[in-house]
């Protein structure tokens, strides 16, 4: 495998996988929609080709040529969600038809399964994943828990705001542990058509890890129950905000599920929290 292209490469997870295939020695493509601005903010290591999720023609120009794949899609609502997993993903393997592609993968969730489907993110991701496993086509689906880098996402000026009560343990991981094992994966041939559940080495509520952060960058934290975040997303329109309560709601009903198998990250909070930074 040579030329590995990274969809969503810009984006806040994908980013740091695109830099540690780049590490590894692989020759990367950052597909997006505006490669001037990528390229003036990334520099000139990688190779940026655009695309749309929405267009297959300009997907099949960015992709050609490609070994490897890794997707790194987004969304907020529930049509974003359907369009950039689903149909994104039907698009992108569209565009790969004739290609020869030694190994796809995608970003997924520690909560991609069946009973966690009420939620729109999970039922689309787990739709694509099953788009992958119908292409005949070697993949991985990465499902990691909560990234530490979400913290800083949750600050307002010197604020920190915990929706919730999201007082259930999360495993969070960071971003660069993630990137190491998505691309030590695509390099052992032998890691092929895998779910792959991620998850950090220790189990701290949504609570306890925002009063930390807030603790350490000396910021306070301000308490916002989900269900006014869901009243004021409603009200403001903001379908992000009715997103995030959403999910929060969600995590603070199911947890995270146990998994007897998964993937251990080894950076622990505390080694985190000393190099983070507040985005
Ligand atoms: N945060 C967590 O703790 C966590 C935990 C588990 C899983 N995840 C999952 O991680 C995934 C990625 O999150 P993220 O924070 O990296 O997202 P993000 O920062 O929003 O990045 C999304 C990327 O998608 C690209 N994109 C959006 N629409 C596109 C389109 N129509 N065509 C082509 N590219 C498009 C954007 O690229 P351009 O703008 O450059 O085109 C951007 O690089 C999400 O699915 C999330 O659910 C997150």
């Amino acid at each position: 495998m040579n030329v590995i292209s990274v969809i969503g490469g810009t984006g806040n997870l994908g980013l740091p996988v695109a830099k540690q295939f780049l590490t590894d020695g692989f020759k990367v493509r950052i597909i997006t929609r505006d490669k001037q601005s990528a390229r003036s903010r990334l520099g000139d290591e990688f190779d940026f080709r655009e695309a749309d999720l929405m267009d297959i023609d300009s997907l099949r120009g960015a992709l050609k040529g490609s070994h490897g794949v890794y997707i790194n899609a987004s969304g907020y609502s529930k049509n974003s969600y359907y369009e950039n997993h689903v149909l994104g993903t039907r698009n992108i393997l569209e565009a790969l038809e004739g290609e020869q592609v030694e190994c796809i993968g995608m970003i997924s969730t520690a909560s991609a399964y069946p009973e966690f489907s009420d939620r729109w993110d999970n039922k689309y991701k787990l739709e694509a994943e099953q788009l992958l496993r119908a292409s005949g086509l070697p993949y991985l689906v990465f499902m990691p828990s909560w990234f530490m880098e979400t913290l800083p996402r949750f600050r307002q000026k010197n604020k920190l705001i915990h929706i919730g009560p999201s007082n259930r343990p999360i495993h969070w991981l960071n971003a660069a542990d993630y990137a190491l094992i998505v691309s030590r994966a695509f390099q052992n041939s032998e890691c092929r058509n895998r779910r792959l559940p991620i998850y950090g080495p220790e189990g701290i509520s949504m609570r306890q890890a925002m009063l930390r952060f807030a603790d350490h960058h000396q910021l306070k934290v301000k308490r916002l129950p989900s269900w006014l975040a869901t009243f004021l997303g409603r009200l403001s329109r903001d379908e992000e905000l009715v997103d995030v309560a959403d999910l929060m709601q969600h995590y603070d009903r199911t947890g995270e599920k146990f998994v007897p198998d998964v993937t251990r990250t080894t950076t622990t909070f505390d080694n985190w929290l000393r190099t983070s930074s507040l985005g």
